[in-house]
């Protein structure tokens, strides 16, 4: 916990190879929410340990939900957020779902940016940005299974390199031929924390096998590819188009997912949002007719996967290392984010 704001020199330290979710900044925001006053008591204060009960219901039946997003220092020296606005609607969407208070938009995006302010020296210098980790939960104090009658809105900040050790240059990933993510109905595109415990058991798997990450299949046919324990997926095939799995309510509608698909398209690339199943992708990687694959989100940004390994699917995706259409997206995306490329569709707003 940082009750004092750490010195410039260890900060200085820190940010030198920050990896992901390790280095925090020293403040935080914290919004109170309970039926009498609606959100109140917004504030930014000391990062630090908070105080709850035991009752709390967050702890039992795990009302949450959360944000991720960056900051970046653009070449003027400014502060830029990417599509905040995005993940604002996305947190709305994702408490509806879980029978949460919706916070007004403006509200969430000032929250991010009295924080930037007051923590912006924590920005990293070259490829590295502020992680920006908004996030509620049901605060009361009551074991009865009912919507909390009290919430917390946080926002805290992390200086962060990349998502993969050592900025991998492509991933491998496991197929999770037990395990599903979501059903319909359930709440796959809803960004709440009980998502990624359920993938964990999966994601260990992954890890046993050697892998960096879990593919998951529908849970009705086991067939179709649906999203990464915390990322979206993309192929890139033989005719240079694009496919991704649509969203259905099973997949998290993911903002770098959308940002590719609006950049691609505006490109002239074609892009099909369909199902694509597990045997077509195998039969592909093996014909040549798919090129190239990639994991996407905001942590990952756009992570090539160059294997695919399971009990029964072992294959190598291209040549085993990153694609050129992979890295093209990427470098055009991230221009556009770092203020390096002009912003056509109006995505980066400065603190
Ligand atoms: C993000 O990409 O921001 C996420 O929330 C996913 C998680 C793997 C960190």
């Amino acid at each position: 916990p940082n009750a004092k704001p750490i010195a410039a020199d260890l900060r200085a330290a820190m940010l030198q190879d920050p990896g992901f979710g390790r280095v925090f900044t020293d403040h935080m925001v914290v919004i109170e929410w309970n039926e009498a006053k609606g959100w109140h008591d917004a504030r930014v204060e000391a990062r630090g340990p908070l105080s709850i009960d035991p009752a709390c219901a967050v702890l039992h039946y795990a009302q949450e939900i959360f944000e991720g997003l960056k900051a970046y220092r653009v070449p003027s020296g400014d502060v830029v957020l990417f599509r905040p606005d995005a993940n604002a609607r996305r947190f709305n969407e994702s408490a509806e779902r879980m029978a949460m208070p919706s916070l007004p938009e403006d509200t969430f995006v000032e929250a991010l940016e009295q924080l930037i302010r007051i923590d912006r020296d924590w920005i990293p210098e070259g490829e590295g940005s502020l992680y920006l980790r908004p996030f509620m939960f049901g605060s009361e104090t009551f074991l009865g299974v009912k919507p909390s009658a009290e919430y917390k809105f946080i926002v805290i900040a992390s200086s962060v390199g990349a998502y993969f050790k050592g900025g991998k240059p492509g991933i491998s990933v496991w197929l999770s031929e037990h395990y599903t993510r979501a059903a319909r109905g359930g709440t796959g595109a809803a960004k709440c924390g009980g998502n990624y415990a359920s993938s964990l058991i999966a994601q260990k798997e992954a890890i046993g096998h050697g892998c960096d990450q879990v593919v998951f299949l529908d849970a009705v046919e086991q067939r179709w590819v649906e999203e990464l324990g915390g990322m979206n997926t993309f192929f890139v095939m033989d005719d240079g188009s694009l496919v991704t799995p649509p969203l259905g309510g099973t997949i998290l509608p993911g903002i770098t997912r959308d940002s590719l698909l609006t950049l691609a398209r505006a490109g002239g690339i074609t892009v099909r949002e369909e199902r694509y199943a597990i045997d077509q992708w195998l039969e592909d990687a093996r014909s040549g007719r798919l090129r190239e694959a990639f994991a996407c989100g905001t942590a990952a940004v756009i992570t090539p996967i160059v294997e695919v390994r399971g009990q029964t699917h072992n294959f190598t995706i291209g040549n085993g290392g990153p694609g050129i259409e992979t890295m093209r997206l990427r470098d055009a995306l991230t221009a556009i984010q770092r203020g390096t490329a002009p912003d056509p569709h109006g995505w980066v707003r400065p603190v």
